[in-house]
C-alpha cells in the first residue's frame, strides 16, 4: 500500500504539514509513503494506491497548481482513495470552497489553521494581510494534524 501526498505550498508551512502527515501515516500505520511537489507528482499516480492532496487556500481559492492539478487527473484520482488536506490562515474552511472541493469525491477534507510568516512574504502579500486584517503567526497544531493523520487508515482513505 503506497500512499501519495502531494504538496503545493508556496511559503513551505503546508509542505511541512504534508511531510508529518506522511510520518504518521508511515509510523503509526506502516504505510509506505511519497511526498512530492504538486509539479512532479504526476508520474507518481499510477503506482499510488490512495493519494492525499496537500494545498493552501489563497485569495479565497485553493492554490492553483493544486486545483489545476485536481482537474487535470480528476479522471484518475476518482479512481483511487482521495483526501484533501487544506491550510489556511482562517480559523474555518470557507463553506463555498469547501462545497467546490467536494466535488472533487474525497473520503474526507481536512482543514488545519497553517502559518502566515510576516518575513517569508513580499510586499504586496504583506500588504493583503494587513487589508485583511489577518494575522501573521504559526498557527499549526501538530497534535491535531497527527490525530487527523491517524484517522486517515481506518477510513480507507490511505
Ligand atoms: C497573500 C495571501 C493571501 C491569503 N489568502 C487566504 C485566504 O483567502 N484564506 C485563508 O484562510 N488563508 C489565506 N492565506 C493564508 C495562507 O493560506 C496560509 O498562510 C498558508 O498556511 C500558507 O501556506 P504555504 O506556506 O504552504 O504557502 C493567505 C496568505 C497570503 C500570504
Amino acid at each position: 500500500m503506497t500512499t501519495l501526498v502531494v504538496s503545493s505550498s508556496a511559503h513551505g508551512s503546508t509542505r511541512q504539514i504534508a511531510e508529518r502527515v506522511a510520518q504518521t501515516l508511515r509510523d503509526a500505520q506502516a504505510i509506505d509513503t511519497v511526498v512530492e511537489d504538486v509539479s512532479e507528482a504526476a508520474v507518481w499516480l499510477a503506482t499510488a494506491d490512495a493519494v492525499v492532496v496537500a494545498a493552501p487556500v489563497y485569495n479565497g481559492r485553493l492554490a492553483k497548481d493544486a486545483q489545476g492539478f485536481l482537474d487535470t487527473r480528476r479522471a484518475e484520482l476518482t479512481k483511487k482513495p482521495l483526501v484533501l488536506l487544506v491550510s489556511g490562515g482562517a480559523p474555518e474552511l470557507d463553506a463555498d470552497l469547501r462545497a467546490k472541493l467536494e466535488a472533487y469525491g474525497p473520503r474526507e477534507i481536512g482543514y488545519f489553521r497553517g502559518a502566515v510568516v510576516e518575513e517569508r512574504l513580499g510586499f504586496l502579500d504583506k500588504l493583503k494581510i494587513k487589508l485583511a486584517g489577518a494575522r501573521f503567526g504559526d498557527f499549526r497544531q501538530w497534535d491535531e494534524i497527527e490525530h487527523w493523520a491517524k484517522s486517515l487508515h481506518g477510513h480507507g482513505a490511505a
